[in-house]
């Protein structure tokens, strides 16, 4: 038997490692311990072999699972009994990563509760885990307290059920298809550039991350559930009110946090969320989605609309097989060297029927809710204020905006990609600040990665937000340097240094869409206004850091009109 074995307490027996169960028999065992304490306090102790039994193993039970990392020769802090090192990151992840790497080395780790983490953080170990050793790292942590239609979505899938769903999605957020979806963040953003000429007109300084959330709800609305609504004038719409609730309701934020590493800490938490209220609102969405399934089902071919749910209504009907591998992961170039490396077992290896249920349909929608609302308003909120606080780098946009307002009409997604300053500007935004800074890959077996034991069931974190301001390959990292994205620029780095999107077979599925509707965000607002900064700006930006990466206290900046 060995040292964690032993150290279980009756109440922990039975429960598995890594588990939500686990976690449960340590809190049970608390309780036990506390009535425990009271009891020796009042002289009961001496004949109660149960009680003995605790007093004994408690102890070990509480800090039995701390000797894996340093076993194989991974330097942590030092735990504390039951929480581990989670005090660590009570301010947040963003700047304690580079803290932790600094004193305990570029892999190193922590424990959150009984569940350890290895965080690595240079380019050639991301790269092996993320893409050369893809076959032992292809989940992420188990997700044992998601219910559907978050469950359903391939965030939270798992091993083949993930490849399945996977490969079927790609097809929905291709070029051909992107560009059918093109139309829908125009009107939305035509919706956004009313309500901001509001705030321009007053000349009066406002939070524009709040602008960001409305218009980004609308595009998840009208991209992914079928429902066009102004969410900033509407906030009574039981979509803009239900999705809010979402947010809200998940005290911590849990987005990308919980979807991309589930750390066990969040599941005593999210236990105590009231369980009826999420009931509700999870049946809102399925319910939303169902009905608009209905409402297409009886209108003709020719009126539905082309969005993300009808790709995937279209997929549902096809009687067509997807064949293997068509896995459309990360394009641009860049993306594409990150994904060379051999990808043996990525992709099924049968043919996939191109089926849907309904309550996968919902769960894939809830996805860009999950996935794609916060990253893509902390991309806007964090470029707004870069340009804001960086004007001459403001003033080469708005050259290259006027220019290509002389030559198109109407921004599409074709003529958008002759933006490239503004593609730089965005790419370094990211550099600056990943709104997903860290994401995770569970190990499936004991292995040895460049030299480095990994054991099994260890959580691996990505340390993007350490990468990205790595003075190797970012010289002065604070800076906003968009040169730093020309062509000739990213062929000297290496490629795995920039992960705003993750990379290999798991990497981001929705990244041209984010980059798309922030472009051509960007591009609409700038054609009509500009940034500029006021005593309300606040100048270092603060940032919060539990979940993603996002403006602590939003983004205040004035817009003048052009
Ligand atoms: C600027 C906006 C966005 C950023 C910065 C971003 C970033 C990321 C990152 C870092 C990951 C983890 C990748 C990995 O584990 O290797 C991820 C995963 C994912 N993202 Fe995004 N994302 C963005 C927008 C979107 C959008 C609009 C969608 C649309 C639905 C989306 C859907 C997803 C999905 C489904 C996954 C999980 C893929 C899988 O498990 O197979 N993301 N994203």
């Amino acid at each position: 038997m060995d040292e964690e074995e032993q150290g279980r307490g009756d109440a922990a027996r039975g429960a598995d490692e890594g588990s939500l169960n686990y976690l449960k028999g340590g809190e049970l065992s608390l309780q036990s311990v506390r009535a425990a304490h009271l009891r020796l306090q009042m002289g009961k102790m001496p004949g109660d072999p149960k009680l003995t039994y605790y007093v004994v193993f408690f102890p070990r039970y509480s800090t039995s699972p701390f000797s894996k990392l340093s076993k194989v020769g991974i330097r942590h802090p030092p735990p504390l009994p039951f929480i581990g090192n989670l005090l660590f990151f009570r301010e947040g992840f963003w700047e304690n990563h580079t803290k932790l790497i600094t004193e305990y080395g570029p892999v190193c780790g922590y424990y959150i509760g009984r569940q350890m983490f290895v965080v690595v953080s240079t380019p050639e170990m991301i790269k092996q885990i993320l893409v050369t050793e893809f076959s032992n790292f292809t989940n992420r942590t188990k997700p044992n307290l998601i219910s559907k239609p978050m469950l359903d979505s391939i965030l939270c899938l798992r091993d083949d059920r993930w490849k399945y769903v996977r490969s079927l999605l790609a097809p929905a957020f291709s070029d051909t298809k992107l560009k059918e979806m093109t139309p829908l963040v125009n009107q939305a953003c035509d919706v956004l550039l009313c309500n901001l000429k509001v705030y321009a007109d007053s000349g009066k300084a406002f939070d524009i991350q709040r602008c960001y959330n409305c218009f980004t709800l609308d595009v998840v609305g009208s991209v992914a559930f079928g429902t066009e609504v102004d969410s900033q004038k509407n906030p009574d719409d039981p979509f803009v009110k239900n999705c809010r609730t979402f947010f809200e309701m998940s005290l911590f934020k849990p987005l990308l946090i919980l979807i991309l590493s589930f750390p066990f800490i969040m599941i005593p938490l999210v236990r105590i969320l009231p369980n009826k209220k999420q009931k509700e609102l999870n049946g809102f969405f399925i319910q939303t989605i169902k009905n608009a399934i209905v409402f297409r089902d009886q209108q003709d071919a020719a009126e539905r609309r082309r969005d993300f749910l009808q790709w995937m209504l279209d997929s549902r009907d096809s009687a067509d097989s997807l064949a293997a591998g068509c896995f459309d992961v990360i394009s641009p170039s860049a993306a594409s060297r990150q994904n060379k490396a051999p990808l043996a077992g990525t992709a099924p290896s049968e043919k996939v029927q191109k089926k849907l249920t309904e309550d996968e349909i919902a769960g894939q929608a809830f996805l860009f809710l999950i996935a794609g609302y916060e990253t893509t308003t902390s991309t806007l909120s964090f470029a707004t204020y870069l340009l804001a606080t960086n004007p001459e780098c403001q003033e080469k946009v708005l050259q290259e905006v006027d220019e290509f307002s002389a030559k198109h009409m109407v921004p599409d997604y074709q003529n958008v990609q002759e933006l490239p300053y503004l593609d730089m500007v965005i790419a370094e935004t990211l550099r600056m600040y990943p709104p997903a800074f860290r994401f995770t890959r569970e190990a499936a077996k004991d292995c040895v990665v460049l030299g480095q034991r990994i054991p099994a069931g260890a959580v691996i974190e990505t340390a993007v937000g350490h990468l990205h301001h790595n003075p190797e390959f970012w010289p002065e990292p604070e800076k906003f340097i968009p040169e730093r994205f020309t062509e000739e620029a990213k062929k000297e780095r290496h490629p795995f240094a920039y992960l705003p999107f993750g990379a290999g077979p798991r990497g981001c599925i929705g990244m041209k869409m984010g980059l798309l509707e922030t472009k051509m965000t960007l591009l609409r607002i700038l054609q009509k206004f500009q940034f500029k900064t006021c005593p309300e700006t606040e100048i270092p930006l603060q940032l919060k850091s539990k979940a993603t990466l996002g403006p602590k206290n939003g983004v205040y900046i004035l817009l003048e009109s052009r």
